[in-house]
């Protein structure tokens, strides 16, 4: 690992400490090359990406596909501030399309950054009615100033020495889960409930929920379907909005093309990110009526970079791709849940997998018994996912460590991983296995 140190030295002096990620058993290795669904590091060393980025990686790395799509946009047109172009309306009419919209019903405004797509779905909120925000513990939607105050307190939020941009309340609720397992759960009723008493409460109506339909950044949590069908009757009541964050499960990811949809509820708006640029460039979309997203009035909202013309025509070819290879993705998502269960079972760990759409997630319930390294102020279950996550690293698979108190392993293989590759990180998590029970 000397050459992987070298670089982090060189990380340390050249860029800012808070983009270091030290409570992150994986973050040792440097990155010098990708080729699908494997990194390379800085000493050349193999790993199978099962982090994806976050999801923004579904169709994996370097995807010729999408690449050649790149090459031709970049040789015609790829970038233009604040003007149209024809990559831009296209990829907007078939995005709309391919999420059910009649034509002219809906529309969409593009931005570059999740969170900035986020603002901009509570900029229509704020327009529909001004008050309240509601957001949810464990939630994750940026960390722009702006967006920080919805990011869960204890892990992504900063305390600045100002009261922040926002100047309505901000009510944050438990995030109920169906899984009996999951630790520190709340009943979805008794969540409705308080959301129910402190609006009704308080004198300053609602502008909107904000939600995420599967939690991403802390462990693919995901409540009852019937939660969100009665969270949008409440919102409704009050005449605020609900917004989807699907930033992270949308496309493909939690199911369905909106995992929203798969649930059974219709936003007010959705926001996309993240795989919405194929993986290889950043761009954001808020989706919504017509009359919603024209509620913003002209020229309230651009960036230099927002709908460029390069990242729409990768994005109009992601879409293809996805639309391709989205009948196959129950059976992938159903293939790799099988593969973690039937290791749990044969090595009897304290274990449920859990998961929907194209995730496994392995939720610990017990520390293993084994685990005794110290590892500072870890629990103990906190800690068996803590060393079980670096004996993968070392085995060359990379994966998700999570969970409201550490203790979910998340797997997120890339939309187009082949059922090889799945046998093969199954294979390395064994090998991790018996590296830990050896000690
Ligand atoms: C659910 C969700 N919302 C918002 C964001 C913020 O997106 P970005 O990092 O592109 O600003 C993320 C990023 O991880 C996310 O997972």
């Amino acid at each position: 690992m000397a050459e992987n140190q070298a670089w982090q030295t060189r990380l340390t002096q050249a860029v800012g400490r808070c983009f270091g990620r030290p409570h992150d058993p994986q973050a040792g290795p440097v990155w010098a090359s990708a080729e699908h669904v494997y990194l390379f590091d800085v000493e050349g060393k193999r790993y199978l990406d099962f982090r994806c980025g976050y999801s923004a990686i579904n169709f994996g790395h370097t995807p010729d596909r999408l690449i050649k799509a790149a090459e031709r946009q970049m040789r015609c047109l790829s970038q233009l501030t604040q003007l149209p172009s024809t990559a831009m309306i296209e990829f907007a009419e078939e995005l709309l399309a391919f999420l059910g919209w009649q034509a002219g019903l809906g529309k969409v405004l593009f931005n570059v950054s999740g969170a900035r797509a986020v603002e901009t779905a509570l900029k229509i909120a704020l327009r529909n009615q001004p008050g309240a925000i509601v957001c949810f513990e464990f939630g994750y939607h940026g960390r722009s100033l702006a967006t920080q105050p919805f990011s869960d307190a204890a892990t992504f939020s900063v305390d600045y020495p100002w009261p922040g941009i926002w100047n309505g309340p901000i009510y944050r609720f438990p995030y109920p889960s169906d899984a009996a397992s999951v630790q520190e759960t709340v009943a979805w009723h008794d969540v409705l409930q308080q959301i129910d008493d402190q609006l009704s409460r308080c004198d300053v109506p609602l502008s909107a929920v904000l939600v995420e339909p599967m939690l991403g950044a802390r462990g693919y949590i995901a409540p009852p379907n019937v939660f969100f069908q009665e969270l949008r009757a409440l919102v409704h009541r009050f005449g605020g909005l609900i917004i989807a964050d699907e930033i992270q499960v949308g496309l493909g990811r939690g199911g369905g093309r909106l995992m929203s949809h798969t649930q059974g509820w219709q936003p007010d708006l959705v926001v996309l990110g993240k795989s919405l640029g194929g993986g290889l460039v950043p761009i954001s979309a808020v989706v919504g009526t017509a009359e919603l997203i024209d509620s913003l009035p002209n020229g309230s909202e651009s960036e230099t970079f927002a709908a460029q013309p390069l990242a729409c025509a990768i994005g109009s070819a992601a879409l293809r791709w996805l639309t391709e290879i989205e009948s196959a993705l129950p059976s992938i998502g159903e293939t790799l849940r099988a593969i973690f269960r039937d290791i749990q079972a044969r090595w009897n760990l304290p274990v449920e997998i859990q998961g929907r759409g194209v995730v496994a997630v392995l939720d610990w319930r017990d520390g293993w018994p084994n685990s005794t390294e110290a590892n500072g102020a870890l629990s103990e279950v906190a800690r068996t996912v803590s060393l079980l996550a670096t004996e993968c690293l070392k085995e060359g698979l990379l994966l998700h460590p999570s969970g409201p108190s550490g203790n979910r392993m998340v797997f997120l293989p890339p939309l187009t991983v082949t059922a090889e590759q799945l046998a093969e990180a199954g294979h390395k998590f064994e090998a991790a296995l018996a590296n830990l029970l050896r000690k």
